[in-house]
């Protein structure tokens, strides 16, 4: 021991003196008993003797102080270790004796790297937390008891928050996935996938993943990832519905064309007036084929161009006016007075002139055909502040655009049947029609307000309806001012 001891006062490390005193004891008996004996047998004196005892009772003392310092130092270091508690750099360094065979300091090194691999592992997990909470598909991890382990954000807003420590069978109750997770707890090997439908309101669809996790027993459990497929679905049924839709409308002018040609090569070869008449009839068929096939052409050169937003200068007035003149015949065939009234505030707007005099035109068409006869139409173009509520939230659909400085609305007003409430909601529906059988005999396709809709959506306005039955209906087109 040459230098002096850095017991350091830092470490604190009390050592109990009796144990201290013990090991001392311990260590100078032999060379007490020695001592004793050159006393009694070789003649050595006794004050020498004692004097030699005492010398070698202090340096064995220091000794073994300085080793039970060291010790105590080394159990807390672990100790702390073990309950993996902070601790400092300082204390990691100075504090640690520096001798009992170089153990302080190979369990300072020791901890010094286990504390980096904490770190890393920490930031590892904390990184893996991160990408779980981010994932937008619900994830639930379940233990070998089918309970809950785990759940990221997703899960959480789909099946409430407290989900940790739930049985599966209270999160998703479904007979296909909990066969499938007892399956899994069996023991099944590799990944499966099940389709299933999540009665609502509203119904929703999944797609259930489930995976065995790695490196674990089938008694460690299985990960469950969702995947939501509503919306895919719905558009699954939304084409086969058109489908549907458009072969039935096709299909009754076909047969009548088919069955008059038919009674016109038979029967009627020789009936001149029925001949006159079934021809009549055959040609408006025909007509009705060709709107349909026109607004279905219409509808969807409308849906390709709905993400390219117009650009061109128009005037209100002017497609007003041209769409009027337009229906001027229909409206006095059925003596109907149109009104307009654009105001004199009403600025120009960007847009798609085209496109917008064919929104005027079906609703001006709409308003003659539902009108009195021998009633009024008002066509009426405000500047206004604003829009009502669902018109703005559709224009700032998802872009995170500014708001348009003004509005502008065209009004189309009727003093006609007016429109049940329960059917406003679905009006712009394709082939949505409260009377299809009225709607066909005035020549209607049903497609008008889907292709009204379509075409201010990629003006980035909106059309709303405001009617009373009996009193009439007011279709209001919104456009957004202001933009360049
Ligand atoms: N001004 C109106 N007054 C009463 N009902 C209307 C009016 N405009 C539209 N409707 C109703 O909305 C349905 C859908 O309109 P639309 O898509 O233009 O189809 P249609 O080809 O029948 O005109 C119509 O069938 C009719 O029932
Ligand atoms: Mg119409």
């Amino acid at each position: 021991m040459a230098e002096p001891s850095p017991v350091g006062s830092d470490l604190a490390a009390p050592v109990s003196p009796a144990r201290v005193i013990r090991a001392t004891a311990v260590l100078a008996a032999p060379v007490a008993l020695v001592l004793l004996a050159l006393v009694g047998y070789a003649g050595l004196a006794l004050p020498h003797a004692a004097l030699a005892f005492v010398a070698l009772v202090a340096g064995l003392g220091i000794i073994a102080y300085r080793h039970a310092t060291a010790l105590e130092a080394v159990r807390r270091r672990i100790e702390a270790l073990s309950r993996d508690e902070p601790h400092s750099s300082k204390e990691g360094h100075g504090g640690m004796p520096g001798s009992a065979f170089g153990l302080a300091e190979a369990v300072a090194e020791l901890d010094r790297t286990w504390s980096r691999g904490r770190d890393v592992l920490r930031s590892v997990s904390a990184a893996n937390a991160a990408i779980l909470e981010a994932i937008p598909s619900p994830l639930i991890l379940v233990d070998g008891d089918r309970r809950v382990t785990r759940a990221n954000n997703a899960a959480r807003a789909l099946f409430g928050e407290t989900l940790a420590g739930r049985d599966l069978d209270t999160v998703l109750r479904h007979p296909d996935v909990l066969e499938m997770a007892d399956e899994y707890l069996a023991g099944r090997p590799g990944a499966a996938t099940i389709d299933i439908a999540w009665p609502g309101p509203p119904d929703r669809h999944f797609v259930v993943r489930f995976a065995p996790l790695p490196d674990a027993g089938p008694s460690e459990g299985f990960l469950l990832v969702l995947h939501d497929v509503t919306a895919l679905k719905q558009a699954e049924r939304m084409r086969a519905d058109f489908v549907a839709n458009v072969s039935h409308e096709l299909r009754t002018p076909l047969s009548a064309l088919l069955g008059f040609t038919e009674t016109l090569r038979g029967p009627a070869r020789d009936d001149a007036p029925a001949r006159e008449r079934f021809l009549g009839i055959m040609h408006e068929q025909a007509q009705r084929m060709t709107r349909l096939v026109r607004d279905l052409l219409s509808l969807s050169r409308i849906e390709e161009l709905e993400h390219t937003p117009p650009t061109e200068a128009i005037d209100i007035r002017r497609v007003v006016g041209s769409v009027v003149d337009t229906l001027a015949l229909q409206a006095k065939a059925k003596g109907v007075t149109v009104e307009v009234d654009i105001a004199e505030d009403v600025p120009a707007l960007t847009g798609d002139a085209d496109q917008l005099a064919q929104v005027l035109q079906n609703l001006l068409d709409n308003a003659i055909k539902y009108a009195r006869t021998g009633g009024q139409v008002r066509i009426a173009g405000r500047k206004t502040a604003s829009a009502p509520a669902r018109v703005i939230t559709n224009a700032a659909r998802g872009r995170g655009q500014p708001l348009p400085p003004y509005w502008v609305s065209v009004a189309v007003a009727d003093d006609g049947e007016g429109i049940a409430r329960e059917h406003l909601p679905r009006l712009t529906e394709r082939f949505y029609r409260v009377d299809a059988a009225r709607s066909r005999q005035l020549g209607g396709t049903g497609l008008g307000l889907a292709i009204v809709k379509h075409i201010l959506n990629r003006h980035r306005g909106g059309v709303a309806v405001d009617s009373e039955v009996g009193r009439g209906s007011v279709f209001t087109v919104w456009l957004p001012g202001g933009r360049p």
